[in-house]
């Protein structure tokens, strides 16, 4: 009788005791057992404490022994399910419905009585609670396979237990997170997604949690406790938790990742969720970079971070969706738009109301044309700058050659450390193009940003 079968019949039981089917770490519990796995290692394996994993065991020997009327412990949980199958595949299916003793196994089956809950005769995977809240409904999807699968293996492989996926608006994280969900979501037995876009405290997003795992029951007012009954649940259930816009967390005209007052706790969240054990992962969307992401990133593979960039080739399957025309100029828009799904769809309508679908007519003009939608999608992002960093954007957007930053510091009439502090901040706003010649760095701005500072600063600031 090889595990999977023996696990089927321990699901079996199990269901039929407790109307539930095993769920990740039971099944993790018996899978290790029959391996000849001590607890300890069963727990590293499951990024459980050990004392989790026995309190586990022990209530599922418990509930073994009941359903087969034989004290099962982890020594001799084997032979007894060995034997409980010989059995049940002896019986005839004319004893079906009925609890039956012999040789003192008790053996409840499937189709049992009609008070009981009904457990399936194939073992398929157990239907995870998905509460998605408000999340925008996904009409369409190209590509991004390689990120997905990435995802994947730093999930379900690796136990990552903080994912940020980090992009600048409308680059496609909500997209990208939704679509995981859709793919993994057979892992998992708690799925949630919530936006933060209106910045609710984390007493908010704890007690809206919390609720989801235990609707009847009222939310603890402390913050530790909400934590600590947080944690616990993220430990007995395996959870995809995946927190939305988390930017809205942080300050405006303050360097980029600093909690704005009355929200620092999120950081010891974040930090939580690294530094205890769990079977859990935490997904935050971002246009910042969380500085707990950025601190805390270690050699092991606890905290990733994914940099959402454009979505290339597969971005002219949005302009075949927008019906636009003159396919051998796609890529060149494409390019010019960074590949970013929103600033293209926001295009294609431009260029649908103005130029009937011509992509080569859009495109005849020299200076890049962003449409209004588009330039108030990128203020959003711009209002949150400090005054040095839009100096430093603007001085950027004159330049028609990436610079270095010794040239840029001596350039600039402006501090250096000031001027290092807004570069670094840029960066983890995920504004600037930086790529490496001969060991030096080299920064720049795609031609959409310069477009767009030209356009809203020019005046003023520019010439
Ligand atoms: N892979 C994709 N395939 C097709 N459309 C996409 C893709 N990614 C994003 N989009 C579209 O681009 C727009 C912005 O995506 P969204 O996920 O909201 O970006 P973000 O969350 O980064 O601001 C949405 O209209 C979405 O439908
Ligand atoms: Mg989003």
């Amino acid at each position: 009788m090889d595990i999977s079968e023996i696990l089927e019949l321990a699901d079996e039981l199990v269901f039929v005791k407790t109307g539930q089917h095993l769920d990740y770490l039971q099944k993790s519990i018996l899978r290790g057992t029959l391996k000849g796995q001590k607890y300890w290692k069963i727990a590293e394996e499951t990024h459980s404490s050990e004392g989790h994993v026995r309190d586990v065991g022990s209530k599922l020997w418990k509930i073994l022994s009941e359903g087969l009327g034989e004290d099962i412990t982890k020594a001799n949980f084997r032979a007894i399910l060995e034997k409980a199958k010989i059995y049940r595949n002896n019986i005839s299916s004319a004893i079906v419905g009925e609890t039956i003793t012999v040789n003192t196994l008790n053996i409840c089956r499937e189709n049992s009585r009609s008070d009981t809950p009904k457990p399936q005769t194939e073992q398929t995977p157990t239907q995870p609670h998905i509460n998605l809240g408000d999340a925008p409904e996904i009409f369409s999807f190209f590509d991004r396979t390689i990120q997905l699968t990435t995802l994947e293996t730093w999930i379900l492989q690796q136990h990552s237990r903080l994912i940020a996926i980090l992009g600048i608006s409308g680059i496609g994280k909500t997209t990208l997170s939704l679509k995981l969900i859709e793919q993994i979501k057979h892992n998992f037995e708690y799925i949630i997604y919530r936006s933060l876009r209106f910045s609710p405290t984390l007493e908010t997003t704890l007690t809206n949690l919390l609720q989801i795992f235990a609707p009847k029951t009222e939310t603890p007012q402390n913050i530790e406790t909400q934590l600590s009954q947080l944690i616990n649940y993220l430990r007995q259930h395996r959870c995809l938790i995946i927190l939305d816009d988390v930017h809205t967390l942080f300050s405006s005209k303050q360097l980029a990742g600093q909690y704005q007052t009355g929200y620092e706790n999120y950081h010891l969240f974040f930090q939580l969720i690294t530094q205890v054990t769990h079977q859990s992962c935490l997904i935050v969307n971002s246009w910042e970079k969380p500085r707990e992401v950025v601190q805390l990133k270690k050699e092991n593979n606890i905290i990733h971070c994914l940099l959402l960039e454009g979505l290339g080739e597969a971005a002219k399957e949005i302009l075949r969706v927008q019906e636009l025309l003159d396919e051998d100029y796609w890529q060149s828009l494409i390019e010019q738009y960074q590949g970013n799904p929103l600033w293209l769809e926001l295009t294609s309508d431009l260029i649908k109301d103005l130029f009937a679908g011509r992509v080569s007519e859009f495109l005849q003009w020299d200076t890049l044309i962003l449409s209004e939608t588009l330039q108030a999608q990128l203020d959003q992002q711009f209002q949150r700058l400090t005054a040095q960093e839009i100096f430093v954007m603007i001085q950027l957007a004159k330049e028609n050659e990436p610079v270095c930053l010794a040239h840029f510091i001596k350039k600039l009439d402006l501090p250096t450390s000031e001027l290092l502090n807004a570069m670094q901040s840029l960066g983890m706003r995920l504004l600037l193009d930086v790529k490496e010649c001969d060991r030096t760095r080299l920064f720049s701005l795609n031609p959409v940003l310069k477009q767009y500072i030209k356009n809203r600063y020019t005046e003023t600031k520019i010439n």
